[in-house]
């Protein structure tokens, strides 16, 4: 098969014509959301459905998330709209924030996995709104990586994993978030599976109460994974990653020198993720600027895309720095723990 790469600019709409009509005739194509790009196809459509997991090589234990252009669109999704849905909705609708109720009969298990919940977000993307109100179906859309590889940010990176194996991709440039939205169940009480940039203190703003984090946040998942699927390994680059933390922002540094010159002693190229604040620590080492730590969205938007250009570029080990595990940090660290395959020095 070959992979079609269509620009969005400067007239989305021919392309976004062209993705409609494939997703109506049951095939998939890549599209851009604000957080990452998505793999979509009809979500009431099982064959389709199966085309996704296929091009992926994802495990069919893994649930995918349903897209829709309106709230109201959530309604026949689910058999269930409690009153901290609604609120939550109202808040962060359209927005990266994916809510998980149970379902309704409408719902392939093939989509959920065979769960009775099903997850549900309604993105603000205006190309991926206007793809969804065009099919007039809603789009189960995983992110458009390889299964086990970090989430694509640009169409180049939708190309690399996936060239061959769909027909389309929608070129719209790089994500404004950079990691995939937050995931909330409410059964039986608000919990985290997925933090994001929709963080756990703007829900507690909005639900006037605690807001648990589910375990596998920051720590592996054993028996105990949100759904079955976050078990696999997440985000894994072939270089070994570590993320590094330390009482000060000078011993965090000090003790990413001293592994990188062990590491470079016996041959490994090593990279460093540094941020403003820390950069001058580095002198004479290869490092790269993630963002800001007083902004730490400025960091979330950059990881994925330098986790795969440090790959490109040959580095066998990186040393991601840690931010605090609070507001958008958290979403941060726990795709950055999840890299490492939770190796934390
Ligand atoms: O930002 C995003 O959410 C992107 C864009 C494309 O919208 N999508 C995305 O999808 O990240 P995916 O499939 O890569 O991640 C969906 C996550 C998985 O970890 C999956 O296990 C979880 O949501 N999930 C889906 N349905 C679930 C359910 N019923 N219960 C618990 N977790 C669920
Ligand atoms: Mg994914």
């Amino acid at each position: 098969m070959q992979t079609r790469v269509l620009p969005l600019e400067p007239n989305p709409a021919p392309a976004v014509a062209l993705a409609a009509e494939l997703l109506r005739a049951g095939e998939v194509a890549a599209f851009p959301t604000e957080t990452v790009y998505g793999l979509g196809a009809n979500g009431l459509n099982e064959e389709a459905v199966a085309k996704i997991f296929a091009a992926k090589g994802r495990p069919s234990d893994n649930p995918l998330i349903l897209h829709i252009a309106k709230t109201e669109e959530i309604f026949p999704l689910v058999s269930e709209f409690p009153e901290k849905a609604r609120k939550l909705a109202e808040a962060f609708w359209p927005g990266p924030l994916t809510l998980v109720l149970p379902k309704s009969a409408a719902v392939p298990s093939i989509v959920t996995a065979g769960l009775d919940t099903v997850a549900v977000r309604f993105p603000k993307s205006d190309i991926a709104r206007a793809l969804i109100s065009s099919c007039g179906f809603p789009i189960a859309a995983p992110s458009a990586n390889a299964s086990g590889r970090p989430s694509p940010t640009r169409a180049e990176h939708v190309l690399a994993d996936l060239d061959g194996k769909i027909p389309l991709i929608l070129d719209g440039g790089a994500c404004e978030v950079g990691l995939e939205s937050t995931v909330l169940t409410l059964t039986p009480k608000p919990t985290l599976l997925r933090p994001g940039l929709v963080t756990r203190e703007m829900i507690e703003g909005v639900l006037n109460e605690p807001v648990a984090v589910h375990a596998a946040v920051l720590a592996e998942a054993n028996g105990d994974a949100p759904s079955p699927g976050m078990r696999h390994t997440h985000y894994a680059p072939s270089a070994e990653v570590y993320v590094v933390s330390g009482e000060t922002l000078e011993a965090m540094a000090e003790k990413i020198r001293r592994r990188c010159a062990e590491f470079e002693r016996i041959g490994r190229k090593c990279a460093i993720f540094a941020t403003e604040q820390t950069q001058t620590f580095y002198f004479s080492k290869n490092y790269v600027i993630m963002g800001n730590r007083n902004n730490p969205e400025s960091i979330c938007a950059r990881l994925f895309a330098l986790l795969r250009g440090a790959e490109g570029a040959g580095f066998d080990v990186i040393f991601i720095e840690a931010v605090k595990a609070e507001g958008a940090g958290l979403a941060f660290m726990n795709r950055a723990l999840r890299s490492a395959g939770f190796k934390f020095i």
